[in-house]
């Protein structure tokens, strides 16, 4: 699969994984609660009770749920490319206030929006070329209120030889023969195992990140094998442009 096709192309990938996607991700140990971290890192600076959160790359909703176990927002919206990916999230039960959008991320201010909040992009950066995970960040602050809170949630192991090998490792003994075996779309997770050797170095995504005008961009690890592979990045839309 070729990045340059993206979203077109990589949304057709998500699309024809959608429906093994929540059982593959559940046999990752961890996944659900590194995502609950992030949310709760969230929310310790957002407080419980913000008035819109975005969900971006919300993909089969468990992003959406994490946030909201951390979170009670007034309104959600889960934004994702993929109509499949989305199906699935739209057929689970929500709170009201919570809807789903099909929409490239780096779109973003296409959508009517009142200021958010906050908002979370787990696991979504790297699917996104370098010009256009500029563009999201840039709509993602616009589309902040001043004082609003960003969380990331991605794997990057640029820079770091260890980190590297340990994630080729686990994709091609575990992960891509899993996909295999359950019948859930193994280009995608080969995909996966090349678009994170690819992506951005911590380094890198956190000055995109001030590049985008974003400020107070704090880094966390997460526990488990992942620690060094897997990264929580929070930023904070100055309550004044710089
Ligand atoms: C790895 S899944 C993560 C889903 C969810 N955030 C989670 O934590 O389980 C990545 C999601 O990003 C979506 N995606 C990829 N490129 C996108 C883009 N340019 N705009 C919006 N969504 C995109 C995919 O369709 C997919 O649902």
């Amino acid at each position: 699969m070729d990045r340059s096709n993206a979203p077109t192309d990589l949304a057709d990938a998500f699309d024809r994984a959608a429906r093994r996607y929540d059982l593959l991700t559940g046999m990752n140990p961890g996944y659900h609660r590194h995502l609950d971290a992030a949310a709760r890192r969230l929310a310790d600076r957002l407080g419980t009770e913000p008035g819109l959160l975005l969900d971006l790359g919300c993909g089969s909703g468990s992003s959406t749920v994490a946030l909201l176990r951390r979170l009670h927002p007034a309104r959600l919206v889960g934004i994702d490319a993929s109509a499949g990916m989305l199906a699935q999230a739209r057929a689970k039960s929500w709170p009201d206030g919570v809807e789903f959008r099909q929409l490239p991320a780096e779109r973003l201010g296409e959508l009517d929006l009142p200021p958010a909040d906050g908002a979370m992009a787990a696991y979504l950066l790297r699917n996104l070329d370098a010009a256009d995970r500029d563009a999201a960040l840039a709509g993602i602050l616009a589309a902040l209120r001043p004082g609003g809170r960003l969380v990331i949630q991605e794997y990057s192991v640029a820079g770091h030889r260890v980190a590297g090998l340990v994630w080729t490792l686990v994709c091609w003994l575990v992960v891509i023969p899993l996909s295999w075996l359950v019948r859930g779309s193994p280009g995608l997770y080969r995909y996966l195992w090349r678009s994170v050797q690819d992506f951005d170095s911590t380094a890198t995504l956190r000055d995109r990140l001030h590049r985008a005008g974003f400020a107070e961009i704090e880094q966390f690890p997460v526990t488990g094998w992942q620690r060094g592979i897997l990264h929580t990045v929070l930023a904070r839309r100055p309550e004044r442009a710089g």
